[in-house]
């Protein structure tokens, strides 16, 4: 399947003039020849954090070529730092090497990376280009594909940000043999999410293949990675701001982001909190009759079989819940919106979910 250069696959987000393509494959961190078609100019910002500048900085770099002004901002490590003012630290440093309109942000690292170099670069100068080298399995899945960017504001997850298009994205399955194994796990919910919203026969096929997922077979990690990417470039060609379909990419999400932010941000994982409200939203639409109790267990057992919570945290009660859930970006004035099951592969967003329905499930839903 892998031909010379180290690419298995290439897939493209349909944008019309803003399109781009993912290129997925091994090796791929040492191939700027990729990468160096989407230079605006010679001007280079590497944004990366301190666990990859060890593991990936130097190796990225030395790729690219001599004529370039490459520079590099490393930002501390952890969800708790994506805000503004670090994305202000990459401004900084733009700001003093003289970087202008022509430069490119290069995003090396994983979701929180990618978010806030996005960010950084659709507000520079009023918006210039970037590129998304992800290095995780979540952000290979999911975060880097789509141009969401942002930061987290102590109110809410995700709440400042805009749309902002990377040029290509750089998938290097290589990247992940350094993940570590929750990670990975946390990963796999974004890889999940996709078979149940769309994709009744990925799901089973993900129930087949979990073990050698999490054993980081390559194989069959590209396919998960390349059938997820698919899946996302094409909600997003058909609705890149959210205005319909995009919004079913959030399916646990409002619980999810709940917890993120309940906890502390950092402390439980993004894909962990995810999981857990995948389960919740399963369990939901379980109970409205939406989908019957097979389809349940089939969707707790393939999250837990990613090694992911299916119970939310002791800690939060169905206030806390409640509280959280009525900042969600997807609600209308003052209706929560809910991602729910139709069945297994197919997703609705619905805002007609019974307030004593969610009340009763976050009152009996087990914690640990
Ligand atoms: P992350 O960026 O915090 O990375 C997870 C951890 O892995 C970090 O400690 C990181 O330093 C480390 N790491 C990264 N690559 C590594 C590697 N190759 N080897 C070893 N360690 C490595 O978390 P994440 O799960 O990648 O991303 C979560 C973020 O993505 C959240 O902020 C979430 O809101 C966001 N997100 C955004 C979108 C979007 O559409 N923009 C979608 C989903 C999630
Ligand atoms: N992760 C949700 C989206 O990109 O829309």
């Amino acid at each position: 399947m892998t031909n010379v250069d180290g690419v298995q696959r290439t897939l493209k987000v349909a944008l019309g003039e803003r399109s781009y393509p993912i290129h997925i494959g091994t090796g791929l961190l040492g191939k700027p020849e990729l990468l160096t078609p989407y230079l605006a100019g010679q001007q280079v910002m590497v944004v990366t954090n301190e666990s990859i500048a060890p593991l990936y900085l130097d190796k990225f770099c030395a790729g690219l070529s001599a004529s370039l002004d490459v520079r590099t901002v490393v930002l501390p490590d952890g969800e708790q730092y994506k805000t503004i003012e670090h994305v202000s630290r990459i401004w900084d440093a733009l700001l003093e090497a003289g970087f202008n309109r022509r430069c490119t942000l290069v995003a090396l690292g994983g979701g929180v990376i990618g978010d806030m170099v996005g960010y950084a670069a659709a507000a520079y100068q009023r918006g210039v280009a970037f590129i998304q080298v992800p290095t995780t399995l979540l952000s290979q899945v999911d975060s880097s594909v789509g141009g969401k960017t942002g930061v987290n504001h102590p109110l809410g997850k995700n709440m400042i940000g805009a749309f902002w298009q990377p040029k290509v994205v750089l998938v290097d399955i290589d990247s992940l043999k350094s993940l570590p194994r929750r990670e990975l796990s946390a990963g796999m919910a974004e890889v999940i999410k996709y078979g149940l919203i769309r994709d009744e026969a990925f799901l089973s096929w993900l129930e087949a293949t979990m073990p050698a997922l999490l054993d980081v077979e390559p194989e069959v990690v590209a396919e998960a990675i390349a059938r997820s990417c698919q899946i996302k470039a094409e909600i997003v060609a058909e609705d890149e701001t959210e205005q319909g379909v995009r919004a079913l990419l959030n399916l646990g999400h409002t619980f999810g982001h709940a917890i993120e932010a309940h906890q502390g941000y950092g402390n439980w994982l993004h894909g962990e909190a995810v999981g857990a409200g995948m389960a919740m939203a399963a369990t939901l639409s379980n109970r409205l009759g939406w989908i019957d109790d097979a389809a349940l267990a089939r969707s707790l057992a393939v999250i837990e079989s990613a090694e992911l919570p299916l119970a939310a945290p002791a800690n939060m009660s169905s206030d806390d819940f409640l509280a959280r859930m009525r900042l969600d970006k997807k609600n209308i004035d003052t209706r929560l919106r809910l991602v729910l099951l139709n069945a297994l592969g197919d997703a609705c967003v619905s805002d007609a979910v019974p307030v004593d329905v969610l009340r009763t499930l976050l009152d009996d839903y087990p914690r640990r």
